[in-house]
């Protein structure tokens, strides 16, 4: 009889109420389109291969960098209809969801797949609070990188082995490009623009001060932040005139199209160079921010386990291709990103990626303010809203001023 009993509880947690087993999966992202999309495919390829039972549902919620997708997900988060696993950043994103109790810890299936050794310890205690760990990162991206057109900087009457060395320099190169009457940088809309303000302050601060921004050791109110803000406003000056309706790929299009010379963008950018077979180094060039030659801007897509998912076995199934070997290879080969994994090697990788994963070994890791890695998502809208308020306004005291405030209001 209590065997009997036993075999009953576990069939009904597997099959649930309505009879049927549940291998409906549905993965939240904001990879909806594109390359972003591409990356999803290779590694839902590799999920169906290693789990056959179980289908992958599409989540996705289309807008760069989640700027759609997080406020979607906290409306169904807070109406408890969580998705099965959803996307997040490695860092203080997660924080609210986390003091909330609606992501849970997955250090048991860590133990499991052996991944405390394989994740570099560093990614390791961002995603760890008060000993538990909250998400399994699927890559590494880095965020300050200076995209261009060969052909358009060329035509400019520049040299594109030439690299600017800092700000000042860039400066240089960017009148000229204007006064060629080429759009010098393509940037799009809010979160893009965020984007460039957090690697101009990277550049401007260095490293250490930079990350002290966010964790209170360096004053927004200092001289150094008010004249990085400036720098960002005339950066801002040199770009197309529609940005606040382009999000990252159309931004990058104009670069591609001859219409702009540079694009600042995390490597994700690198798959759409690829995918137009340009060259590396020939047909695109790619490189730091100026300013930022030794620093690895960092983040991380990292995917959790919310408290309700409906299909838990599902989503455990979703993280261990994640964190897998082939999940990983598959998945940043098409990404444009680097292995979370330390143990993957760089076969496959095309001549861009083998250079972050160099660098990434070697510079200084800071972490991105506009993909989640710094703050918490309150903190980070604050600044969003800033920045946007600034590409109406053009007021550079006023963005100073709302910087000030946000960090005074969200510094914990
Ligand atoms: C980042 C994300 C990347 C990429 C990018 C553009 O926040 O981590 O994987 O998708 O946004 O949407």
């Amino acid at each position: 009889m209590k065997s009997w009993l036993a075999v009953l509880a576990v069939a009904m947690t597997v099959v649930g109420c309505g009879g049927a087993p549940d291998t409906d999966v549905e993965v939240f992202t904001w990879w909806a389109n594109g390359s972003e999309r591409a990356g999803l495919d290779a590694l839902v390829t590799v999920f169906e291969e290693q789990h056959p039972g179980l289908t992958f549902v599409n989540g996705a919620v289309a807008g760069g960098a989640g700027s759609t997708a997080r406020d979607v997900l906290n409306y169904r988060m807070g109406a408890g209809d969580p998705p099965d696993t959803f996307q997040a950043h490695a860092g203080k994103e997660l924080t609210d969801y986390i003091l909330g109790n609606r992501v849970q810890d997955l250090k048991g299936l860590y133990d499991e797949n052996g991944w405390s050794s394989v994740f570099p310890e560093q990614l390791l205690q961002l995603l760890t609070v008060d000993g538990k760990i909250y998400s399994v990162p699927s890559n590494v991206h880095r965020a300050n990188v200076v995209w261009g057109n060969a052909d358009v900087l060329t035509r400019a009457g520049l040299d594109m082995e030439s690299r600017p060395e800092n700000l000042d320099d860039w400066f240089v190169q960017l009148d000229r490009i204007k006064a060629a009457g080429i759009v010098p940088l393509a940037i799009g809309k809010d979160w893009t623009q965020v984007h460039l303000l957090e690697v101009v302050l990277l550049a401007r601060l260095g490293a250490n001060d930079y990350t002290g921004l966010f964790d209170g050791r360096t004053d927004w109110r200092s001289p150094a932040v008010a004249g990085a803000v400036a720098d960002f406003a005339r950066l801002m000056s040199y770009t197309n005139s529609d940005f606040q309706f382009l999000d990252w790929e159309a931004a990058t299009q104009l670069v591609i199209d001859g219409k702009a010379a540079y694009n600042v963008m995390g490597d994700w950018a690198e798959v759409v160079f690829r995918e137009q077979d340009w060259r590396y180094d020939v047909d695109y060039i790619a490189f730091p921010v100026p300013g930022t030659a030794d620093e690895f801007d960092f983040l991380a897509d990292s995917f959790t386990l919310p408290v309700g998912a409906r299909d838990e076995g599902g989503a455990r199934a979703w993280l261990e291709t994640v964190g897998s070997v082939e999940g990983q290879k598959a998945f940043n080969i098409a990404k444009g990103s680097i292995p979370a994994r330390t143990d993957i090697g760089t076969d496959g990788f095309g001549p861009y990626q083998t250079t972050a994963i160099a660098s990434y070994m070697s510079d200084d890791i800071v972490p991105s303010l506009a993909h989640g890695a710094a703050t918490p998502v309150r903190w980070l809208a604050d600044i969003t809203a800033a920045v946007r308020q600034f590409g109406t306004k053009q007021d550079v005291a006023a963005l100073t001023a709302a910087l000030i405030a946000a960090a005074e209001q969200n510094r914990s």
